[in-house]
């Protein structure tokens, strides 16, 4: 399998590497609360500094 160079993906959680299009997917698919989407994920489970970036996800998808 082969990445394409063009698909960009921000990193909302460099800890582990969890990117934002992954996040939004989750959260798609009605994982949307922090602790779901760590445990899905990986995502804050290290510095926990990215927590606020995974709430203004999961807010903007609200709207
Ligand atoms: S950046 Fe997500 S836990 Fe550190």
């Amino acid at each position: 399998m082969t990445d394409s160079p063009d698909k960009e993906e921000t990193v909302i959680c460099s800890c582990t590497g969890t990117s934002k299009e992954k996040i939004e997917q989750l959260i798609e698919k009605g994982v949307d609360d922090l602790d779901k989407i760590s445990s899905a994920t990986g995502a804050n489970t290290g510095c926990g500094s990215c927590d606020i970036l995974i709430l203004e996800l999961i807010a903007k998808q609200k709207q």
